[in-house]
């Protein structure tokens, strides 16, 4: 199997690819190899669309090729070999464009146009194969697409057109849609009925053709049989062979198979996750093995072929199954799986044996029981597991098959007798990840019923429910509902469950779910959840008509780029070409605060490929770190480029790696090494509150007086307060941020990037190598996206880009990968408020004190303008008395930034509140309440603008008359009343936003005109899907009146236009001066226009030979002398209001969003296309923030759902079926404004807080109370639940009630404990509230109860340290009895402690390489030890375990072994004097062992044995006799309780003369290996510290606290694991017998002779003895880890900052893996007894990469001294063996001490 050529074709042409790399994607190398920009990327994890192409393979069955849609990011290139591959480029051009192409260009269905390929891509497989799809069906294929502009109407109104062949709007009446009935009932009689309905009709347009479109290449019919092929790449070596004979012969010649793939995307998107460069992967394809590829069906079974993908199953289900209720219900889950793109690539062999948890295809198999087919290709045995057998594993994950073994089928009955049912929920309505997938068959003969939910980490099959489930359906057949019932089912199988995440919330759902699958398997119609399917869509645009031949200004022209869009031609950044560019990739940093100790990018700089790493050093010497901060710049901006020296925010960018490709730099850029040491960070709105960090020292403020507010408040006759909080918001620009920098001589510098704001990009760079402003040229095409996130993001690419040019001197490109994006760049600002509202009883507002903090972030950018934007708090309501203030404060999170709406979403999300609650007060409707508030014209806005050119209050009055609100309203009550689980809401919400203030007013506009009468326009701000340019051109010519076509907008240059504004602000238009410049150039030609009669060419001529200027650069501002403006008052505001319908599944927290009608002024609108585009896509997007989008993070703030996947913006599911837009047709404006339109683009946000009021009405009636919820935004599913549960809220004080169950006594020590927590604790309790509740909420899952409050379980641990061991003990027996648990928790405090078990249970702790740091209890040693190897953590313990683990490599031995033997025979010799009488052995093991160390570590021979009272012995044991009493007794948390008890004194004392005598020792010793005296074989590991010194830059202070570490861990573990050794022996003659046996034979008759290394390795079963000794009296009881994350121990998620112990106490006596553990047993260590057992049910030194670095140091000490005294002596005890006490103290120690009787042999 040689062949490694893959074959295939492109836009049909032949490409032949010689060993492809088996990692390749196809759309890397259709964008970089072919040169097919077309097919764009926009999250490269298959969830966008922006690849999608169509692939086309030959059916030879049918005889015909079949199209599908495929993620070009996602399917590596291999698998396109024997394939047609058509991009955006082979269908169509600009020159003839495609059908599909043509209607969403006409359709206005692109506006920044990034996604359009990826839409008409889409289409057109779905058209290849169904010419005549319907409307379901087109929308079903487009599912997977995601457009962030244009809030998909017209993207599905165009393509929808070709399931409708008359489609489109009838533009007056003669069709069925919907504009004939608006038009004649809602407009108004006596206003001029001059509206045009709709803005494009495709009847006209070219249908699509088969049999004109590009034809299956001939070549690929002739070879359709697909080749074998071997493929070597630089990580994966892939095999594929094409039949199961070869497949077997592949399989057993090669040695290792580390994965059989099927098609192998799901195993390269893991894959790319490791950025090694050399994984030496071997995949075995199996998905062209023609034996696996067919579907066949003999003796009533299916046999489905494991080479089938997704959508392959479901056709065959559909082909032959023959119960229709099997293949709908089949097709309705499918339906809901991601996408069309998805589907048609990936395997379900594969998906069935990634196994995971919530796969959908798993739960429907699970439920169905289906039989699936396995080949063991070493026996070539088949086998067939049911999916029951097959998915056995016990966490989901594992799967019974073994690795020898592959899928080859599944068999599914073709005749089934099942009845089934299925539900799916997921974050979104439609196709989406599952949250809860369930499925359920029923067996009406036997009345047998199978129920699966997956929803946690194992599927949950839901024995008890499915065993009353046929009582229910009889019942539900009866008419009976038996909702009741059926929770209760749910309770009876969930309860097992209960310690899952997020169970009550999933419990909910599952309940819905039994109750959808019951009643459809009983055949009754109950009332069930929302349907993703729609009614048609129903979209209208009303707009004013203008005349062409007049002027093309208001005209509805399409997006001038849109041709280009369609067809891929449009250019973004990426697709610039340059000749030597390089790509850099940024190294971020993963902690939020912390200090930089070194950065080491050697590993990254070793991968072939790499040039070079760059960061903050290579800032050239002039140049700035902070750019931003200048006095040239209106906004100063601290963020720096790279951090310098301190990280300030996980995701910060700290340099970059350079390489020859994108993939190399994105790959090694992860190997740079980066040790921190970690800082305080404040991560939260609430610790920045408490912590009062703010990024201004005083708030903005707006407004009243703080004593007027006050008064007013006073005299309100009704007062509310409250607080309120909205979340962040993606910015989610399909583009990400991209910068090209090209370097070109005299340092001059050419910049192609993705900004909103060039001129400032271009000062930036000047600054930031410190050379002229104007070596720099900033080019801007176009942005794909930029919502106000480009405005300074892309300086995280461009900047990093500049400086890596700059050093290396080629140009270099930064496209920032999705994850990159999201994590590192500003968002919408997270916003908290606080109000006291007044109002009089008729719900007006009087006054408002509103306190708004926003998240800033690290560092200013925007945050300052946003606080600003308070002074907008008053949204669109005449408060008479108001004051806002907004505290901007300073996190350790990203930098927020603008984003469009610039912070008023947040205040009128307020207001929006403020409105609910009035409302719920005086007892009106909401929207009497708001109309009532109303500004009126000419009112004075808080800002200090006066209200003018507004027009809200017509709007709001012409919207209930368009939407017929009353109806509505009405309609909604009604169906409430009979509706119990569905609820609707109706609700208008308005929108009122001032433009063109003094700030921003000012454009800049260059004009040439040339000779054959064409127009060139540059202007001053971006285009980026606004349609700025398109009414640049209708401006140009209207006033040169020359037609449209004629004028070209070339792109934002800053040599063109230098100086400008930022676009933003939404008034791009009104300022870009170009009418101006236009103007001043027609009046030098007109003389030869008028010469000419009109001749515009001949003038032109005419004009130039007379010296006229044909070209200008013309700088304007607003007009406002001439109108009497004043200077700094807003001149127009943009108003409009939207009312919204909506439908909540109150029993899953869903919603669809069923209507939305949208009134707007916009004075004359220059393009009606264009703006009803803004106002639809800005809807849209406040949508998603009102609904949607959650930035989810983890207790670090850090963001968790990075991926377009994980953050939901909406997708084609949520538009709503009628979405109408109408301008308003007399709206006013300023004369001022150029053709008196007004700003359009960021208004129409504000008026999705409908959404919210809307969603607020149908809980409020499920709820059927009336009191005031507060109501948090985003309004996810899981808070819609929550709220109609009426529970999102849970306070404090209910979370336990058994505090009050205390005696009077225990009550008064209690109140005594509360007053010390409160003086010592309160501050950093509230500090840490957020992180707090999130710990309780998700330990709420996990065994144990949770105490009393504020103390928690503390006083049940018993006050000291001998209970408490036992206590655990039984809490975890418990667990384990009743529960059958593995884990339990417990609250110390505010702190929760976990405490798993099993070996199985804690290997995710043990094994993880980052939670590695050490839980607070070990902070009673920090005095002494200081942060050496057993308490530091992350890098710093990293580096020293690195350091010192050649010490304890097994050569170094040899010395201490004699050092061991030299004490251990002085210990015999003291042991002499107590023959033959009953003494305490511990302290003679204690002193033995210390001077063994003190002797290896330091060097020193302490003879402690002979000197016990020694003052450094003394301080020791004090220093752990204080440190215990310390940690036990709560008045000595406090430092005031330990200074006034004196025991600071006496611990400090204590720790100074030990800590003398280490540096003493040091001194010495460096004395000596200065003088060269010391005996190199006997070096101490102080030694080896002393000679490493320089090199690892140890100061004395580290190597202190190194050799005290090794004091302390080296002798107090050992010592009792001794004296416990002993305590066993002596109290089992036999097993000591045995033992002593052993040591003759070893030793003979010789008492004396050392112990040699030979020796030891023989000692077996006294190895036993130790080992069993260890595992009753486990050394280190319980090894406490603090989570730095969210970890997940088998099927529970344990939150980050909660402690968690490595338990061997709780393990080694663990019944069910030791029997009877309280009896000693050596020989359960015999191999054949440890077999059975997990590797970490056996811990005593703990394990993983934090396990002991002495442990066999300590094991030859442990057998030198016992064999030692066995030789020597018989030991003997009558004590209870049992009832020993044993105080857990670090070290498990005796209580009584180890009293046994000695007697010389
Ligand atoms: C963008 C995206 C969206 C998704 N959405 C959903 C969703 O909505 N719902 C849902 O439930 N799932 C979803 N999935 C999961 C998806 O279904 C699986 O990842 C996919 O089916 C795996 O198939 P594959 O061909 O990529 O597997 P491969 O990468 O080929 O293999 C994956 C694993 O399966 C093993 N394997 C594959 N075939 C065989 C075989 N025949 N015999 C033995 N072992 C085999 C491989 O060894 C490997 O471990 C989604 C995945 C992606 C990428
Ligand atoms: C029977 C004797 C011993 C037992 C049972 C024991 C047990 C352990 C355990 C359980 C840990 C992990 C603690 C944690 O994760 O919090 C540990 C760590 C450690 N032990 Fe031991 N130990 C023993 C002897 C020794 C000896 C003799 C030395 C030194 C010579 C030593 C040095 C250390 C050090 C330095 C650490 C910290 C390692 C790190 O964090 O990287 N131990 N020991
Ligand atoms: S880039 Fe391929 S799906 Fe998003
Ligand atoms: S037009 Fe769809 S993302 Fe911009």
């Amino acid at each position: 199997m040689a062949n490694s050529t893959i074959t295939f074709f492109v836009n049909g042409n032949e490409v032949r690819v010689q060993n492809p790399d088996p990692e390749l994607t196809l759309s890397t190398f259709l964008r970089y190899k072919l040169n097919l920009t077309g097919t764009k990327l926009g999250c490269e994890e298959g969830t966008c669309g922006a690849c999608t192409v169509a692939i086309a393979r030959w059916n030879a069955l049918e005889k015909r090729a079949r199209f599908v849609s495929a993620n070009a990011c996602i399917v590596p290139l291999y698998l396109v070999d024997g394939a047609l591959v058509l991009t955006v480029e082979g269908i169509g051009s600009q020159k003839r464009l495609h059908p599909i192409q043509e209607r969403l260009s006409s359709g206005n269905a692109t506006q920044c146009g990034f996604c359009s390929p990826g839409f008409v891509m889409a289409a057109y497989a779905l058209l290849r194969n169904n010419p005549t799809p319907t409307a379901d069906e087109i929308r079903a294929a487009l599912v997977g697409n995601l457009c962030r502009c244009t809030g998909y109407r017209p993207i599905l109104e165009a393509l929808e057109s070709f399931a409708n062949p008359s489609g489109g709007c009838c533009m007056g009446g003669q069709g069925g849609c919907p504009c004939k009935e608006s038009t004649k009932e809602n407009s108004v009689p006596d206003k001029e009925p001059l509206l045009i309905c709709g803005l494009v009709n495709y009847e006209q347009m070219r249908k699509f053709d088969e049999s004109s479109e590009i034809i299956f290449p001939p070549k690929l019919i002739m070879q359709h049989r697909q080749q074998s092929f071997v493929l070597k790449g630089k990580r994966v070596t892939l095999y594929r062979p094409t039949s199961l004979e070869a497949l077997s012969a592949t399989f057993k010649s090669l040695v290792t198979v580390d994965r059989f793939v099927s098609t192998g995307i799901k195993m390269r998107l893991d894959h790319s996750m490791n950025p090694s460069p050399t994984a030496n992967a071997v995949w075995l394809s199996i998905q062209h093995i023609h034996e696996l590829k067919n579907v066949v069906v003999s003796d009533g079974i299916i046999h489905i072929g494991s080479g089938l993908t997704i959508s392959e199953f479901v056709v065959a289900i559909r082909a032959h199954c023959k119960s229709e209720q099997y293949v709908s219900t089949i097709d309705e889950l499918f339906a809901k799986y991601s996408s069309d793109q998805v589907k048609n690539t990936v395997s379900w062999s594969g998906a069935l044996s990634s196994a995971l948890p919530t796969s959908d295809l798993c739960t429907l198999f699970l439920a169905l029981n289906w039989r699936i087919r396995l080949l063991n290709l070493s026996t070539s045995e088949y086998r067939t597991l049911t999916a029951d057998q097959f998915l056995s594993g016990s966490y989901g994950r594992k799967t019974a098959m073994e690795s020898v073994e592959i899928i080859t089928a599944l068999l599914v009955p073709s005749v089934p007798k099942l009845g089934i049912a299925a539900f799916k929920h997921g974050k979104r309505l439609g196709a989406d990840d599952s949250v809860l997938n369930a499925a359920a068959s029923y067996d009406e003969a036997t009345g047998s019923c199978r129920i699966v939910v997956g929803a946690f980490q194992r599927p949950l099959i839901l024995d008890k429910s499915s065993a009353c489930a046929s009582f229910l359906i009889a019942k539900l057949r009866n008419g009976e509902c038996p909702s009741d019932s059926i929770a209760s089912a749910i309770d009876a199988d969930f309860e097992q469950f209960s310690v899952e995440n997020e169970f009550d919330y999933k419990k909910r759902i599952a309940k819905a779910a039994l109750t959808d699958m019951l009643s459809v398997l009983a055949g009754t119609v109950q009332e069930g959840g929302l349907s993703i399917t729609r009614n048609a869509l129903e979209p209208l645009q009303l707009f004013k008509g203008s005349d062409p031949s007049i002027s093309p200004v208001g005209r509805p022209l399409r997006h001038a780029a849109a041709d280009r869009h369609t067809t891929g031609e449009a250019e973004y950044v990426d697709d610039i070409r340059i000749h030597e560019l390089k790509h850099a990739a940024l190294v971020l940093s993963t902690e939020a605060h912390a200090r930089i100790i070194s950065i080491d990018p050697s590993s990254a700089l070793a991968v072939e490929g790499v040039l070079a790493y760059v960061d903050a050093k290579d800032i050239p010497p002039g140049g700035k770190l902070r750019p931003s901060l200048s006095p040239l710049l209106m906004v100063q901006d601290d963020t720096p480029v790279f951090a310098d020296g301190v990280v300030e925010m996980i995701g910060q960018p700290i340099g970059c790696i350079v390489a020859d490709d994108v993939e190399t730099a994105r790959r090694a850029a992860q190997l740079v090494n980066v040790e921190y040491e970690k800082l305080p960070a404040i991560l939260t709105m609430e610790d920045a509150i408490v912590a009062q960090s703010y990024l201004l020292p005083k708030p903005m403020q707006f407004g009243k007086s703080q004593e007027e507010v006050d008064k007013a408040l006073k005299a309100a006759p009704i007062l509310l307060e409250g607080e309120l909080e909205i979340g962040g918001q993606e910015h989610l620009c399909m583009e990400t941020q991209s910068s090209i920098v090209v370097p070109q001589e005299n340092d001059e510098w050419t910049l192609y990037t993705s900004t909103q704001n060039p001129s400032d990009a271009q000062y930036l760079c000047a600054n930031l190598l410190g050379i002229p402003v104007c070596n720099i040229v900033v080019k801007v095409k176009r942005l794909g996206g930029g919502f106000g996130g480009k405005a300074t993001g892309d300086h995280i690419a461009r900047a990093p880009a500049i400086v890596a040019a700059n050093k290396l001197r080629k140009p270099v490109s930064c496209v920032l990968h999705r994850y990159d994006d999201m994590i590192t760049t500003g968002k919408r600002h997270p916003a908290l408020f606080k109000y006291r509202v007044g109002i009089d009883d008729d719900g007006r507002l009087l006054t408002v004190h509103v306190v708004q903090y926003i998240q800033a972030g690290y560092s200013m950018d925007h945050s300052v303008l946003i606080a600003i934007m308070i002074q907008y708090a008053d949204a669109c309501y005449r408060v008479p008395a108001m004051r806002a203030e907004c505290w901007a404060l300073k996190t350790h999170t990203c930098s927020n930034t603008g984003f469009r709406g610039f912070g008023r979403p947040q205040t009128f999300f307020f207001m929006e509140t403020v409105m609910a609650e009035v409302a719920q007060r005086v007892g009106k409707t909401l929207n009497e309440v708001k109309k009532l508030n109303l500004f009126n014209e000419g009112d004075r806005a808080l800002c200090g603008s006066t209200i003018r050119n507004y027009c809200l209050p017509k709007c709001w009055q012409e919207l209930e008359r368009f939407s017929d609100f009353d109806k509505l309203y009405k309609e909604c009550e009604e169906f409430n009343k009979t509706s119990r689980r569905i609820k609707r809401g109706v609700a208008i919400s308005g929108t009122v936003q001032g433009l063109t203030s003094h700030w921003f007013e000012m454009g800049n506009a260059h004009v040439q005109i040339m000779l054959d009468g064409t127009v060139r326009v540059n202007v001053g701000h971006v285009e980026m899907g606004q349609g700025l340019n398109t009414k640049m051109i209708q401006i140009a010519a209207a006033v040169f009146k020359i037609p449209h076509e004629k004028i070209n907008v070339i792109e934002m240059a800053t040599d063109k236009t230098a100086n400008a504004f930022p676009t933003a602000s939404s008034i791009g238009t009104d300022v870009c001066g170009l009418a101006k410049a236009c103007e001043k150039l027609l009046e030098g030609i007109q003389p030869h226009i008028d010469q000419h009669e009109g001749d515009f060419v001949k003038a032109l001529m005419s004009a130039w030979i007379a010296k006229v200027p044909l070209q200008a650069n013309e700088t304007v501002k607003v007009e406002r002398e001439a109108h009497n403006m004043p200077p700094r008052e807003l001149t127009y505001f943009t108003t409009g209001a939207a009312c919204v319908l909506v439908e909540v599944d109150c029993a899953t927290g869903e919603h669809k969003l069923k209507l939305v009608d949208i009134i707007m002024d916009l004075g004359d609108s220059i393009n009606p296309a264009i703006d009803i585009g803004q106002i639809e896509g800005a809807f849209m997007q406040g949508y998603g923030l009102m609904t949607s989008e959650e930035i989810e993070t983890d207790c670090n703030d850090q963001i968790t759902n990075a991926t377009v996947s994980g953050y939901k913006i909406p997708t084609v599911h949520m538009v709503p079926e009628r979405f109408r837009v109408k301008l308003l047709e007399n709206g006013k404006n300023y004369p001022g404004q150029i053709y008196r339109s007004k700003g359009i683009g960021e208004p129409p946000l504000l008026t999705a807080t409908a959404v919210h009021s809307a969603i607020r009405m149908a809980i409020d009636s499920y709820r059927g109370k009336v009191d005031f919820q507060r109501l948090d935004s985003p309004l996810t599913a899981k808070r819609i639940l929550n709220a109609c549960q009426g529970n999102l809220f849970p306070s404090f004080t209910s979370i336990h009630s058994s505090f009050f169950t205390h005696s009077i006594d225990e009550m008064l020590y209690f109140v005594a404990l509360l007053l010390i927590f409160f003086l010592f604790y309160g501050r950093s309790f509230v500090y840490k509230w957020k992180s707090f509740k999130r710990r309780k909420r998700m330990a709420a899952l996990i065994p144990g109860d949770d105490g009393i409050p504020l103390f928690g379980n503390l006083f049940e641990l018993g006050r000291n340290s001998e209970t408490m061991p036992q206590s655990i003990l039984e809490r975890a027996k418990k667990a384990r009895d009743q529960l059958n648990g593995e884990i339990i928790k417990m609250w110390v405090m505010h702190q929760c402690v976990f405490l798993p078990f099993t070996g199985e249970m804690m290997q995710s702790i043990i094994e993880s390489t980052e939670e590695i740091n050490k839980g607070e209890d070990y902070d009673i040693l920090e005095p002494w030890l200081g942060r050496g190897l057993l308490l530091s953590g992350g890098d710093k313990w990293r580096a020293r375990r690195k350091l010192l683990a050649p010490t304890f490599h097994f050569t170094m031995f040899s010395g201490y072994i004699d050092i061991m033997n030299r004490h251990t025979k002085i210990l015999l010799d003291v042991l002499e004097n107590q023959s033959r009488k009953e003494f305490d052995i511990y302290p003679f093991m204690k002193r033995c062992t210390l001077d063994v160390i003190c002797d290896t570590a330091m060097g020193k021979d302490l003879d402690s044995l002979h000197h016990p009272e020694q003052p450094y012995v003394k301080a020791i044991s004090n220093i752990m006799r204080l440190g215990m009493k310390a940690s036990m007794q709560p008045h000595l948390w406090s430092r005031l309780g330990k200074w006034l008890t004196g025991w600071q004194k006496e611990h400090d004392n204590s720790v100074k003369i030990a800590q003398d005598f280490t540096n003493e020792v040091i001194a010495e010793r460096m004395d000596y290996l200065s003088r060269g005296e010391v005996d190199s074989n006997r070096k101490a590991l102080l030694d080896m510290l002393i000679s490493e010194k320089e090199q690892s830059n140890l100061s004395m202070e580290d190597i202190r606290e190194e050799v005290d570490t090794f004091m302390f861990a080296g002798h107090d573990t050992t010592s009792a694991t001794l004296g416990w050794t002993i305590w066993c022996l002596s109290h089992h003659p036999d097993m000591q017998q045995k033992a002593y046996d052993e040591m003759k034979e070893i030793f003979g008759d010789d008492i004396d002779r050392d112990c040699t290394k030979d020796d030891i390795s023989r000692m077996n079963y006294l190895d036993r003895c130790i080992k069993e000794a260890m595992r009753i009296f486990s050394p280190v009881p319980f090894a406490i880890r603090q989570l730095g994350q969210d970890l997940q121990m088998g099927p529970y998620l344990l939150p980050c900052g909660s402690s968690l112990a490595i338990a061997p106490y709780l393990v080694h006596r663990n019944e069910r893996i030791y029997p009877n553990p309280e009896i000693f047993d050596p020989d359960r260590f015999l191999p054949e007894n440890c077999n059975s057992r997990h590797p970490y049910d056996y811990i005593p030194f703990s394990a993983g990469p934090r396990n002991c670095i002495g442990q066999k140091f300590a094991m030859y000490q442990l057998k030198i001294v016992v064999s030692s005294i066995l030789r020597r002596f018989k030991l003997k005890s009558d004590r209870d063996f049992v009832s020993i006490s044993k105080l857990a103290e670090v070290v498990l120690k005796s209580g009584e001490g180890i009293n046994v009787v000695i007697e010389n042999r």
